[in-house]
């Protein structure tokens, strides 16, 4: 630890695990490299990682959301491979190191996005809890779906078969909905990039039991 202290109710000995979800265009892969530097400075060991992941799984993925080939179920079955590998091989051997572990995307984006397909959410949610640990946190990033959609194209991108408008419309619903969820927090990812970077960090360090944090440092 640096000079910060922690609470002592803090958990140290199990790591951390923190599920950032959101439409696309919510700018959280940024705010996520962002937030791990502030863990890291504090002194936290940090594993970021993203689903789909680049194994053999993700990748067939990926080059479907492309083509868009794959039925919803199909998705889903290699959806649950591949996150079914990311937990054995990096999630759990990081939370049992004791790690913040930092995901962009986990299985609340399967019950949105093959949810909005036309699977059943619930379903979703229990393949996946049956072997995927539950986050510690889930953080939403909101913002209208136009908006991203703006910004995926200013970053030169098309959007892709899971990002037609109506889809994403579903998927919003869906992310805010499960904002009842006990460990769920909303940032909103329509302020700019410093303010978002600053609400992502004030959910993740009153989560691990800071007290009081100013600007990037933080006192138990
Ligand atoms: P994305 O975060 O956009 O990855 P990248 O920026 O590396 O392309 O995720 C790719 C797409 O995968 C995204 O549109 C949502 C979709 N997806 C699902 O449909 N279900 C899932 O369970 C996950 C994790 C992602």
């Amino acid at each position: 630890m640096t000079a910060t202290t922690r609470l002592a109710s803090t958990p140290t000995s199990t790591g951390f695990l923190i599920a950032v979800e959101g439409i696309d265009g919510a700018g959280k892969s940024t705010q996520i490299r962002a937030l791990a530097d502030v863990l890291r400075a504090l002194g936290h060991e940090v594993v970021v990682s993203r689903e789909p992941t680049y194994g053999q799984y993700g990748k067939q993925l990926r080059d479907s959301a492309a083509s868009g080939r794959l039925t919803a179920s199909e998705e889903h079955r290699l959806l649950l491979l591949d996150r079914r590998e990311h937990v054995d091989t990096l999630i759990r051997p990081a939370l049992e190191r004791g790690a913040v572990v930092v995901l962009d995307r986990y299985y609340f984006s399967s019950m949105a996005y093959q949810g909005a397909a036309g699977l059943d959410p619930e379903t979703i949610r229990r393949d996946n809890e049956a072997f995927a640990p539950k986050p510690d946190l889930l953080v939403i990033f909101d913002l209208p779906v136009e908006e991203g959609l703006k910004r995926i194209a200013a970053r030169g991108e098309r959007p892709n078969a899971f990002e037609a408008t109506a889809t994403l419309e579903r998927c919003r619903t869906s992310f805010l909905a499960m904002l009842d969820l006990p460990f769920a927090q909303r940032v909103d990812a329509t302020q700019d990039a410093d303010q978002v970077r600053g609400a992502l960090v004030a959910v993740v360090l009153r989560a691990l039991g800071y007290r009081r944090f100013v600007g990037l440092g933080a006192i138990a």
